[in-house]
């Protein structure tokens, strides 16, 4: 692998230990898959240090110690608590002021603590051909697709690739991994941003890690829509990439998505089809539940704006525990608009930095006994997102009810299971 003399520099230690190191796992990294040299970065979304996951706070304070520095603008991933507000969820406090930590060790290698997985709504905002990484599907998706930032689907090299500004050149950093190979053809209206979240998840299952380049929306998808459809396309496959010509840079037609090749297949999408995504989390015959929650991806200011609206002056049914999860920069900005007291004086609880799966509800990680934390019994959570749903079910273990927002909304405030297509 070709490395410049400021990269051999970094690899040698000559500019310290933690971008020795970072420099090591990266040239791994580029080793692994061929990458013939780095390319200097303009953005990392990186891990957060997880207060759930033994000794991963501690990992980012080792990074921290050793005068780790991010060289180029980052933003941090969800956490386990809501740092701030950790009431809101039951969580207990030793888990709080562990993710606590994790936020000063941030501070102090100069990444901005959002703790969310839609830095985007928070201004993290990569142009067209930024080289970038990012620990969270679908902030990778959602830069690829609908900033043509590139990145590919990472894990802790994130990190790394903040502190260096290098990321190995393979994947999604390469033309020629940005081409369509899937046709889908769109041939039922889409009603709601859950309704993309639906489409997405159905196609994902069938294209695997395809690039699906998307034809017949009725009209150009809303940034949450294309938000919500690409965490779904990155759950159920692993998609990194979609195409909506017009949309993703630089594509104008899907001539230009597909650049000559012949689509492997073409997938036509019925209203049958994303109906059969709600089905398929529909698996709580009594309507029972625990939770209604919005906010997967985290909530942007114009999401926040639709549920204030839909629960202005409205009170949650006595004894409903209603979530919204945004990020932190997102909530703030409600306050200061005052959309978050009408919220909550609905009785809804505006909870950031975490979400359903990443809090302490999850049963599949195995958190330091010391902590105190003990997973309540949930057996059925209402979601308006196909990607919360497949985890709430895998990472929870519980029943799922997905609907769209507008009636999660309603069935938080009657108290009754409202099935999508209840409000007009
Ligand atoms: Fe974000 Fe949690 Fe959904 S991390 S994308 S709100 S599952």
């Amino acid at each position: 692998m070709q490395l410049t003399a400021v990269e051999e520099g970094m690899l040698e230690g000559r500019e310290g230990p933690a971008k020795q190191r970072a420099m090591e796992g990266l040239v791994q990294l580029g080793r692994a898959f061929g990458a013939p040299r780095m390319v200097e970065i303009g953005y990392a979304h990186i891990h957060a240090g997880m207060a759930l996951y033994l000794e991963d706070v501690e990992l980012m304070e080792d990074l921290a110690a050793i005068d780790a520095r991010m060289a180029v603008p980052a933003s941090v991933n969800i956490a386990n608590a809501d740092v701030e507000n950790w009431k809101l969820t039951g969580a207990p406090e030793k888990l709080a002021k562990l993710q606590r930590r994790a936020a000063d060790a941030h501070h102090k290698m100069g990444s901005a603590c959002t703790f969310t997985c839609t830095p985007y709504w928070a201004g993290h905002w990569p142009t067209w051909n930024t080289h970038m990484t990012s620990i969270e599907s679908t902030v990778t998706i959602f830069c690829n697709s609908v900033l043509g930032a590139r990145s590919n689907r990472d894990g802790f090299f994130a990190v790394y690739a903040g502190m260096t500004g290098r990321y190995p050149l393979f994947g999604y950093h390469l033309d020629e991994n940005r081409r369509g190979t899937h046709r889908v053809r769109v041939a039922t209206p889409l009603e709601s941003v859950t309704d993309y979240s639906a489409l997405g998840f159905h196609v994902g299952r069938i294209v695997g890690e395809g690039v699906p380049v998307f034809e017949g929306f009725a009209q150009r998808p809303s940034l949450d829509a294309l938000d919500a459809m690409g965490a779904a396309l990155a759950t159920s496959g692993g998609v990194a990439l979609f195409i909506v010509p017009g949309v993703t840079p630089p594509y104008a037609t899907a001539e230009q998505a597909f650049a000559g090749r012949s689509p492997a297949e073409t997938i036509e999408v019925t209203r049958a089809d994303v109906d059969a995504v709600y089905g398929y989390f529909c698996t709580r015959g009594d309507g029972v539940f625990d939770i209604v929650h919005v906010g997967c991806p985290h909530a942007s200011f114009e999401e926040m704006k639709d549920y204030a609206a839909r629960l202005d002056g409205r009170r949650i049914f006595p004894g409903t525990e209603f979530w919204i999860t945004t990020s932190r920069a997102v909530r703030r900005m409600a306050e200061e608009a005052g959309l978050l007291r009408a919220l909550e004086a609905s009785g809804a609880k505006v909870i950031s930095d975490t979400c359903p799966i990443s809090c302490h509800f999850a049963r599949t990680v195995s958190p330091d006994p010391a902590l105190g934390v003990v997973p309540p019994p949930i057996r059925s959570v209402v979601v308006d997102s196909a990607k919360q749903a497949k985890y709430v079910r895998d990472m929870i273990r519980c029943d799922t009810l997905l609907t769209g927002t507008a009636e999660a909304i309603e069935t938080a405030l009657s108290g009754r299971f409202v099935a999508r297509g209840g409000v007009a």
